[in-house]
Formats: structure tokens, sequence, C-alpha cells
């Protein structure tokens, strides 16, 4: 394994040099990424910002922090370590040397879901574009492009993968890549979720934390994939990705704490009037990212995603800790449906039911946050509780699709969700009042009177730092 060089036009640690023929076509990509980037991405103008570049794979010093003008910003294409002894853990290979090559019979299902996952990392770079007109403070500024750049990396991620071992159809497919945009009329993302707008912090917020996390469990199960450049690139993700949990994390519980200090203070829920965002509204925007969120996991069950399993092409969240026999071929599992119109449970095949096991693990992982928002509720003596709405609430993928449900799985008829959805999603009211906080705070040390200061800046700096030097 090489350490990147950044002084190549791509840095890589996959020996990028040694083969000629994929070097060019990347640094023929990379002109067509760069205009992207500078048509699609941040909009706001900056002398430079306080960025972690990735520098190695391995252990702690695997990145550097330092002020980069964007302009000089290097993308570049780093797999984890390979391990030779690397065994496929699932499926029907299970046992076989890990696969170098893409075998010709899974082709076309390996390039869909490469394509797939790549599609929605420049989606995400194209719906937080204006943010940054609106940062709260420089701190957030910061992370907004730090994630920002490290989704245009994984964007290379995949890029890589797509050139290194998918030939002429995948290069089609990388420049596909760049020509879908979040929300185009005539070319969206293939997902429904990176179509929606991030028009405001609270909803960026939202994103990191759901949408992001719905990132890391895809990544998660394409990790454990038989196809080893898929697995390490995803593993190195996963090292990138756990940064937008943190500023998904953090950011609502800033959000919370302060509307739980001005509620405290004016003994008042409504709180509006005073310049933070009242809980009702927080409840709202949760309930909407967080159904949109489960729609990217599919149907609960999928023959598709069966067939990919057995292959041996992606595999569970943490396959190998599962203590069964990673086939699962005589197993079960009980998965959401309707039946006979009721909201209700149905047992199939856990290998059809593979997508309701990963968003399982995904809703456990989600309460986690619900739970760390009511404590900082809790700590300031209010009443108040944030909660996950219901399974079968908003949904537009899967087994509730076609019904409406209220937030606690009640069936509702059409009109009564018409006339009631509004106190359950934000509206065009709470959008507009959300968007009028969003005033920018570009001075060193100051924030927004909406959201709380973070505990801890970036690589130890304190929160006052020179995080972006602006135009
Ligand atoms: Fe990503
Ligand atoms: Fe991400």
């Amino acid at each position: 394994m090489t350490i990147p060089d950044y002084a190549e036009k791509i840095p890589n640690n996959v020996g990028l040099r040694e083969d000629r023929r994929l070097q060019r076509a990347l640094e023929s990509w990379q002109p067509n990424f760069l205009s992207w980037w500078e048509s699609m991405g941040p909009t706001l103008p900056t002398q430079d910002v306080y960025l972690r570049t990735a520098i190695d794979v391995r252990g702690e010093g695997w990145a550097q922090f330092g002020h980069v003008p964007m302009i000089d910003y290097r993308w570049g294409i780093f797999l984890a370590d390979k391990n030779p002894d690397r065994r496929i853990a699932f499926g029907q290979h299970k046992g076989d040397p890990a696969w170098q090559q893409v075998p010709g019979e899974y082709r076309a299902e390996l390039q869909r879901l490469i394509v797939i996952q790549g599609d929605t990392e420049p989606a995400s770079v194209e719906q937080q574009r204006n943010l940054g007109a609106t940062a709260p403070s420089l701190y957030d500024l910061r992370n907004l492009f730090q994630v920002n750049v490290e989704e245009g990396r994984h964007l290379w991620a995949m890029v890589y993968l797509l050139h290194a071992y998918f030939g002429r159809e995948g290069r089609e497919e990388a420049e596909e890549l760049l020509h879908r945009n979040s929300g185009s009329a005539d070319s969206p993302r293939i997902l429904g979720a990176f179509n929606e707008e991030t028009p405001d912090w609270l909803s960026f917020f939202m994103f990191t934390y759901f949408t992001d996390r719905d990132g890391k469990y895809q990544l998660g199960t394409l990790k454990e994939s038989a196809f080893d450049p898929l697995s390490r690139t995803c593993e190195f993700m996963l090292k990138e990705e756990a940064h937008h949990m943190m500023v998904g994390t953090t950011g609502v519980d800033r959000v919370v704490e302060r509307t739980a200090e001005v509620m405290v203070e004016n003994d008042s829920d409504d709180v509006a009037a005073l310049g933070v965002i009242p809980l009702p509204v927080i409840q709202k925007y949760l309930n909407f990212h967080y159904s949109v969120s489960l729609d990217l996991f599919g149907g609960e069950t999928s023959t598709n995603v069966a067939n990919y399993y057995t292959a041996g092409l992606k595999g569970r969240w943490l396959e190998e800790r599962r203590k069964d026999d990673h086939q699962l071929r005589d197993d079960s599992i009980m998965v959401d449906a309707l039946v006979d119109g009721d909201i209700t449970q149905t047992e199939v095949a856990a290998l059809t039911g593979l997508n309701t096991d990963l968003r399982r693990e995904y809703i456990a992982d989600c309460s986690g946050g619900v739970n760390r928002w009511n404590r900082i509720l809790e700590d300031a003596g209010l009443p108040q509780r944030l909660y996950l709405p219901h399974q079968a609430f908003n949904r537009k993928v899967g087994a509730f699709a076609g019904i409406e449900a209220s937030p606690t799985g009640q069936k509702l008829s059409t009109a009564e969700w018409e006339t009631r959805k509004g106190e359950w999603l934000p509206t065009d009211t709470d959008k507009t009042f959300v968007r009028s906080l969003m005033q920018p705070v570009h001075e060193r040390g100051k924030i927004a009177a909406w959201v709380a200061p973070p505990r801890n800046g970036i690589n130890s700096q304190p929160f006052d730092y020179d995080y972006v030097h602006l135009v």
C-alpha cells in the first residue's frame, strides 16, 4: 500500500502511476468533476477553509488539517489496506477468497450498486450548495465545506471503481454521475431523498443526522462485499462519514439546547417570536427527514437484495458479528406489512427481508439521537420530548407507500391526512419562519441566536478560531 503523494495530479494509494490507461482515463474525468464542483458546489466565495485532508488510511494520523484555498483542494483516491487473506463472509461463496476482479456473472449488479451509491454523494453537495450564505458561525461554515469536499471525494471513490473495473460502460456511468442533478426535472438523482431541498441549517443538521446515517448503513453493507476493492473503498469512506454524523448529531443537540434555554428563561413554549425554533417545528423537521430516509432502504422485501446477498455482493450490517450461518437459507424475519388494509407485520424468508434487517439497525441507531436530545430537554427541566414517528408515517416506498398514517401509526383517510399533515410535517409557514432565522454570522467567535455554540472546536481549536477566511 502506497502513501498518497500530493505532488501527483490525483493523489492516491492505488498505484495509479503504474496503470497509465487508468490514470489517463481518470485525468480526463477530473476536469469534468472540477467544472461540476464549480457550477454545482458551494456558492459562497472564500479565501480558504480549515479542512482536513486524508493523507494516509491508517490509524490516528490519517488526516491533516490546514487552511486550504478551495481552488487548491485535492480530491484523491484512498482505499483501506488490503488484507491478502480476506475471505468472503456470507452467501453461497462464503469461505472463498475475496474477489480482486469483478466476476462476469455479477458485473451488471455490482456496477448498479456502485452507481446508486455514487449518485448520492454529489447529490448532497448540490442540495447544500447555498447554505454557506446563511451559516450560523464560521465553525459551522467550515463543517459544511468539510462535508461537501468529502462527499466529492466519495464520488471519486465510486468513479475510481467504475473506471478501474467496469470498462467503457463504467466510464459512461462516471460521466452520468456528473450529469444528473439533485431536483432536476429532466435528469434527477436516482433516489428520492436526494432530490429534496436542503434550504436551511435545521434541514442540514437533520439531513446529516438522518440521511448521511442512511449512507453509513449502505456503506456498511458494501464494506462486506466479496468484491474486495469495493469493500476497501467503503471502509475508508466510513471513516470520513463519522464526521458527517457528528455534524448532524451535535447540530441538532445545539438547536434543541438553545430552544430549551430560551423556553426556560422565558417560562414559555411559544418561543418563535424570541428568535429560536419551537420544539414542535423541530419535531416536524425530524419527522420529514426521518421518514424520507426510511424510504432509502427500499421495500420491506426484495428478491434483488436476497440475490445480492447470496451472490456475496452486499452483506448485512456488521455481518461478521452475526451469530448465524451467514447464508440464511432457512431463516425467517417479521417485516412491516399492510394486511387487509391494516398496518401490521408478516413473516417472510430472512433473505427477502434483508432491507428490513438493515432498516431496523438504522432505526435503533436513530433512536440514540432522540434519546440524547431528550436528555438535553430533561436536563433543562422541561417535560416535552421528541420522538421518532411510526414507520408507516409519510412513506413513499414500501408496504405503507399507498396509505397515510399519523406519527403514532394510526391509519388515516386521505382527507384526514390532508387536513392534519401540517401538524406533523413542516408547512410553508414553518419553513418561511426557519428561513427568516437564517441570517449569516460570518464573524469570528460569534454565533446566530437560534443555535448554541459547540462544546468543542475542530482538531482541538477553539470555537473562535478563524476556521474560514471569506473573500
Ligand atoms: Fe458520502
Ligand atoms: Fe456523508
